[in-house]
């Protein structure tokens, strides 16, 4: 049986305020399985990077909760939480991938890769060291370790960006478009790293436009005017194919 990982009860979002106040979520409910690979679908402005923002804690909620729910361990209210133990689970237990990489100029590959390892254990750098060297030759890239990110292609720069979302071995990873500013094949690469992130056992919840990438997952959930317009399994035993063939039909039927 599947365990709920992330629940989000009742998530409003709005930006401004008085007059000007805009409402982009409208009472979302999405709950989310340990160890799914879900997309978030829908079109421009519909409110999925504010979704995957609210439900990651990368911003506060108007109103409702978002909780996390691993098993076997206690639940934690992350819209309840202070700032500091929030900005805490982020870097602890979440990575991030998003479509513009945020690696920082002034630092290598690897110690990109290492800075939000260190950030976490101050005191075990070596090992943070060890553990970036291991994912960047997991990702691909190992040969560029020692680079200037200005002297990295797109999608090696994406590749970093995985391994840096992994350095902390986080239980949830989370994508906005990570594949948005790739080709196809560069974005079909990146994609099967994240599968594989994903048969780790790690819940990975990713926004995307391209329904290609969407058939990486498991599960697609559109949205529309910041509510839930559909959502999508992939049966047990469907084939890649039938699946890419029923998503694609849906998607279509869904105006996305
Ligand atoms: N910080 C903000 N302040 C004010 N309005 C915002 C802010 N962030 C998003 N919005 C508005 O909320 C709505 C939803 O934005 P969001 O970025 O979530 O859409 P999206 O579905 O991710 O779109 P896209 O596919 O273009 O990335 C938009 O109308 C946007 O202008
Ligand atoms: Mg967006």
């Amino acid at each position: 049986m599947s365990t709920q990982h992330l629940i989000a009860d009742n998530v409003w979002k709005s930006f401004g305020h008085d007059e000007a106040l805009t409402p982009v979520l409208h009472g979302i409910d999405l709950s989310i399985d340990q160890g799914d690979f879900v997309a978030i679908m829908g079109p421009s402005g519909s409110g999925k990077s504010t979704l995957l923002y609210c439900v990651s804690g990368m911003d506060d909620v108007s109103d409702g909760t978002v909780t996390l729910s691993p098993a076997g361990s206690e639940a934690v209210e992350i819209t309840a939480l202070p700032q500091r133990d929030l900005a805490a689970l982020r870097l602890n237990r979440m990575g991030f991938v998003f479509q513009q990489v945020h690696l920082l100029r002034n630092l290598t590959i690897l110690d990109n890769v290492v800075l939000p390892g260190v950030t976490a254990t101050p005191d075990r750098r070596a090992d943070v060291v060890d553990r970036a060297l291991q994912l960047l030759e997991r990702v691909g890239i190992a040969e560029l370790s020692d680079r200037d990110i200005t002297q990295a292609s797109g999608g090696q720069l994406q590749r970093a960006a995985i391994a840096r979302a992994l350095i902390n071995e986080p239980e949830l990873v989370f994508g906005d478009e990570p594949t948005g500013a790739l080709n196809a094949a560069t974005a079909a690469e990146i994609m099967e790293l994240l599968a594989e992130v994903n048969a780790e056992g790690r819940t990975v919840v990713l926004v995307t436009h391209d329904p290609v990438v969407a058939a990486y997952c498991r599960r697609v959930v559109v949205l529309r005017d910041g509510v839930i317009d559909g959502d999508l399994r992939r049966t047990d035993g469907e084939t890649d194919e039938s699946w890419a063939d029923n998503l694609a039909g849906w998607l279509i039927s869904h105006g996305t």
